[in-house]
């Protein structure tokens, strides 16, 4: 891929019927490699939380913590849209903060969009935040900052509620929505309706796009793996082989040989 990806190039890779590939990343390292492999989009998910720090749910993160690694995300990244996460309570609260929080992830974090979880409850959040210029991905279904409202990660299937919750956020102005945990014949439904490309996960295959959290993607998890992940590679078990070679190698003595000596 040469060219950046913008919410223009995303639009139209949906009237062209052109899949859209999306991952999480919440480092420089990872980003430059997705970025390089040609992922279109580039979220700095509030997974974070879980993936990288070992949280139980993401509630936990901060803003702080979401300009850090958006930022270094976006150091890394040359042709895909990084996009950052709200976390917990950046958006809820008010809609000036809402506003405050987002354009730090733009002005300070360098990233071309952000991400907030809800349908129709967060409308004037969207409206809010686009009318001042800060494109908008929403996400529906299921919503991990709602775990406890929702009694745990449950797959939803009121399919008036998430295509009212759908046409709710394209109406706002969001550029993209992520259906997460969605029957994928509800998915599909919501796909054709809706003129903005739909970003699935655990939401099968006739969305306009899928996303997964890098670090299933890749292996690098010690949790429960939910069905909808494909692992493309194991490189936890890669990487906990190297260092028990490493380990081995320097109680046998064996490293650092000459090669690696000044
Ligand atoms: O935080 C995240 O990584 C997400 C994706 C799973 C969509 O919200």
């Amino acid at each position: 891929m040469t060219d950046t990806v913008t919410v223009k190039t995303l639009l139209k890779m949906k009237a062209e019927n052109r899949k859209i590939s999306a991952i999480t990343a919440y480092d420089y390292p990872f980003a430059g490699i997705a970025d390089a492999a040609g992922v279109h989009i580039i979220l700095v998910g509030d997974s974070v939380g879980m993936a990288v720090a070992g949280d139980s749910t993401t509630l936990g993160v901060t803003m702080d913590q979401m300009i850090y690694h958006t930022r270094i995300v976006a150091n890394a990244t040359k042709h895909a849209m990084v996009i950052g996460d709200m976390p917990f309570l950046s958006y809820q609260v008010c809609l000036e903060a809402a506003i405050a929080n987002a354009g730090r992830f733009l002005k300070e974090g360098n990233a071309a969009a952000v991400k907030l979880e809800g349908g129709a409850a967060v409308s004037d959040t969207i409206r809010a935040l686009t009318s001042v210029g800060i494109p908008v991905q929403a996400h529906i279904g299921l919503t991990p900052q709602s775990v406890h409202q929702m009694g745990g990660y449950r797959v939803q299937r009121d399919e008036d509620r998430l295509m009212a919750d759908a046409k709710e956020v394209e109406a706002a102005g969001a550029f993209s929505v992520v259906l997460e945990g969605i029957p994928a014949d509800i998915s599909e439904k919501i796909t054709a309706t809706l003129n903005i490309p739909t970003i699935g996960i655990g939401a099968g295959p006739a969305c306009d796009g899928q996303i997964l959290v890098l670090h299933d993607a890749l292996g690098i998890t010690d949790r429960h793996v939910p069905k909808f992940v494909k692992q493309y590679v194991n490189l936890g078990e890669a990487a906990t082989g190297a260092i028990e070679t490493y380990v081995r190698e320097v109680s046998e003595g064996v490293f650092p040989s000459k090669k690696h000596c000044y």
